[in-house]
């Protein structure tokens, strides 16, 4: 579906209210509140669908002051954000260069991302891990602190050498999955002998013991996947730092596009695709490359300000204008 509509007409709201309608959060921003109409209580999100064959229906419910509400087939939901369990959406935003371009926080949690969509029994690991790290930091300050003791650290030891272990395994396992893929997206983008290197630091209560000293003084932990890294090369060149801007947008598609087939190698349901602005940064042959490839994932949404810019006829052209009452469609 080709969306398409002058700067400022809504085409990035309307992308952003179907994420929000699918995933339960924003790509964007944290801040339920500032979804809502300048002005409004409320917002409403419906969408009906479907999903494997049977029909769905998701509501997604965001007011002032309160917690948002989410539910699935007419089933409330715990949290809104469960329905990533239930619909995998990837989006891609001029926002996600960080991934490529960023520092080494950005790329765990976009590979965090990654693997919690792909491997949906390990979905939690990574936040598990996040809270015994921190509680282990915690409990250092404490001793630090002089109100609690090396015996009381142990168990958060124990905790983070096991968690971390698990944590590396899985990056390890999501990040070998993705590689291949990648590497035939980016080559077909024009990005040659790309590739993916995870350097990882599994901890294990030896090695944490070992440093105790360093991380008392510091108060926290250093050593574990907390502080990995994941390369993005192409052939040597590490694109964070040596890679063209032009090159860091192929790489952050091919990424996506390398998950969108991961997602439904192991979900059995291809992703919702929404790419954001994606076509004004690719030269006409790549944007070739890439409407040739997209009717094999599954359903994709693209937000244009041109319909030129889409090189196939789309299935379905949605026309955005900014009206008195908010985006208008045609
Ligand atoms: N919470 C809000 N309430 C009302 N308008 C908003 C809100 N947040 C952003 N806007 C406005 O919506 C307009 C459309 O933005 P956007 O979807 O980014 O346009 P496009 O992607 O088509 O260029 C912008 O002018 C922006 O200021
Ligand atoms: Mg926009």
């Amino acid at each position: 579906m080709l969306v398409v509509g002058p700067n400022g007409a809504g085409k990035t709201n309307l992308l952003e209210s179907l994420h929000v309608g699918t995933q339960g959060f924003s790509p964007r921003t944290r801040n339920d509140a500032s979804l809502i109409r300048f002005g409004r209580e409320g917002a409403r999100i419906a969408l009906h669908g479907d999903h494997a064959g049977s029909p769905v229906e998701l509501n997604v419910v965001l007011q002032v002051g309160a917690a948002k509400r989410a539910s699935l087939n007419g089933a409330r939901l715990q949290a809104a954000e469960q329905l990533r369990a239930e619909v995998a959406t990837l989006v891609f935003t001029p926002d996600r260069l960080v991934v490529v371009k960023g520092g080494p926080a950005a790329r765990r949690a976009y590979f965090d991302r990654a693997l919690s969509r792909g491997t949906p029994t390990q979905a939690a690991l990574p936040a598990e891990y996040a809270a015994a790290l921190a509680q282990r930091n915690a409990s250092l300050r404490g001793i630090s602190l002089g109100y609690s003791t090396r015996e009381a650290l142990r168990p958060w030891t124990e905790r983070v050498a096991d968690l971390g272990a698990q944590l590396v395994a899985a990056r390890r396992d999501v990040i070998a999955a993705l590689e291949p893929l990648f590497a035939a997206r980016a080559g077909e983008l024009g990005l040659s002998d790309a590739a993916l290197r995870y350097e990882a630091h599994p901890p294990s209560v030896e090695s944490l013991e070992a440093r105790l000293d360093r991380d008392l003084d510091r108060g926290a932990t250093g050593l574990g996947p907390h502080l990995d890294d994941v390369e993005i090369l192409a052939g040597e060149r590490d694109l964070r730092t040596f890679g063209s801007q032009g090159e860091q947008r192929l790489a952050v598609l091919a990424l996506l596009l390398a998950e969108a087939e991961l997602v439904r190698e192991r979900r059995g349901v291809p992703p919702l695709l929404l790419l954001d602005d994606v076509l004004s940064e690719l030269d006409p042959e790549r944007r070739r490359i890439l409407a040739e490839r997209l009717p094999a994932y599954g359903q994709a949404l693209i937000t244009t300000t041109s319909a030129a810019a889409l090189p196939v006829e789309p299935n379905q052209l949605v026309e955005v204008e900014a009206g008195e009452a908010g985006t208008v469609l045609r």
